[in-house]
């Protein structure tokens, strides 16, 4: 049997977790009673992913609570049903974000994964509620969650004005934690030309060009993807560039380094080969592409995040997480050569072939 992710609403389950306020350093948060600190300080991140989104969507349910008034009516809840609060404002504890709190989840943090937690709750979380349907039928269940058709799976990511800033702010978040890992899991200094196909809000260019101050970076988007991305998300840095087009109808630009970052995981093999006999036709000699994706374990018991990220493409989109050798064949077929694999320990992986 396929068991959802929450028995209930993570939000409900926050509010059930925490009758005893000692587990609320569990959520990152601190309590003071009389001034002292009496929940334990942690040090490190929450310890599992269901704890990070716990923790962020306590912190998102309670945006703008400092510790100074009421936690429930700040979050806009009506007193009476936060009886954990009350208690607690019963024993005159104070509340402040811990460190680590403000670091990743207060909305102006550098390092936010504000935008992430929104997306899961709001639009991932609808999709897994239908996570048995996507088994049994083995696609995605965009047509049963939100009324749209499954063939384009981003005409449904973009479906609104809304969700596609959503959507963008999700991608973006990920690359401020894990970008810099990423662009230097190979040296990639060898490449002038890098063009970040698919490259959205431009997040992981933007590490590019940090890394490799000497080297000239395009994001490579759909129109309406370009738009936004210059008109909402801030581009610091002067070395990357933005063109849009259709990496599937259209052309894309020549380069020597062609970065594919969570694109391959969205599409069947057919669709996959496609794009890189495009890649590898249009790519300069001696240059390569670069995968970022989240890999499997050859035997796919693991790691767990790169499971859960599987499943997530079952119920949004075409394809599905792969182990390092199913990459491999796909790069091989498509006429790349000399595969290399950097496991990076984080979220998301490196695959390196050139041409
Ligand atoms: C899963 S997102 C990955 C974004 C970015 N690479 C990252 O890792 O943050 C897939 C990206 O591919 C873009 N995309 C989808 N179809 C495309 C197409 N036919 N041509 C160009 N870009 C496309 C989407 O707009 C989106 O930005």
């Amino acid at each position: 049997m396929i068991r959802r992710p929450f028995s209930v609403h993570p939000r409900q389950q926050i509010l059930n977790a925490a009758p005893r306020h000692r587990h609320l350093g569990r959520f990152g948060l601190k309590t003071k009673t009389n001034n002292k600190t009496t929940a334990k300080k942690k040090k490190n991140h929450p310890s599992s992913p269901q704890d990070r989104i716990i923790l962020a969507s306590f912190r998102a349910t309670t945006s703008g609570c400092n510790g100074r008034a009421s936690v429930p009516e700040r979050a806009g809840l009506p007193v009476q049903t936060s009886g954990v609060f009350q208690r607690l404002q019963g024993l005159k504890a104070l509340y402040s974000s811990t460190d680590v709190a403000n670091l990743y989840l207060a909305k102006g943090s550098g390092k936010s994964l504000h935008d992430m937690i929104i997306y899961q709750s709001q639009t991932i979380y609808p999709l897994w509620n239908n996570m048995v349907d996507a088994v049994r039928e083995g696609k995605n269940q965009n047509e049963k969650t939100f009324g749209l058709p499954p063939e384009d799976i981003f005409q449904a990511i973009y479906r609104s004005e809304e969700e596609k800033l959503k959507f963008m702010g999700l991608m973006n978040s990920s690359w401020v934690l894990d970008g810099h890992d990423i662009v230097t899991a190979f040296n990639l200094s060898c490449f002038q030309e890098i063009v970040d196909l698919g490259g959205c809000t431009g997040a992981l260019a933007r590490e590019m060009a940090k890394a490799y101050p000497s080297s000239s970076i395009t994001v490579f988007d759909l129109p309406q993807i370009v738009e936004t991305a210059q008109k909402h998300f801030s581009q610091e840095s002067n070395t990357v560039v933005f063109q849009s087009g259709d990496f599937f109808s259209g052309e894309i630009p020549p380069a020597d380094l062609y970065v594919l970052a969570r694109i391959i995981h969205d599409w069947p093999d057919e669709k996959c080969l496609t794009l890189l006999r495009k890649i590898y036709d249009t790519c300069k000699p001696g240059g390569g592409v670069l995968l970022v994706e989240a890999l499997l374990f050859e035997n796919r018991r693991g790691p767990v995040m790169a499971q859960i990220f599987s499943l997530n493409m079952l119920v949004q989109t075409e394809g599905r997480e792969r182990p390092p050798s199913e990459y491999t064949r796909i790069l091989n077929k498509s006429g790349f050569h000399n595969v290399q694999v950097c496991r990076t320990g984080k979220s998301y992986d490196a695959i390196l072939a050139v041409r």
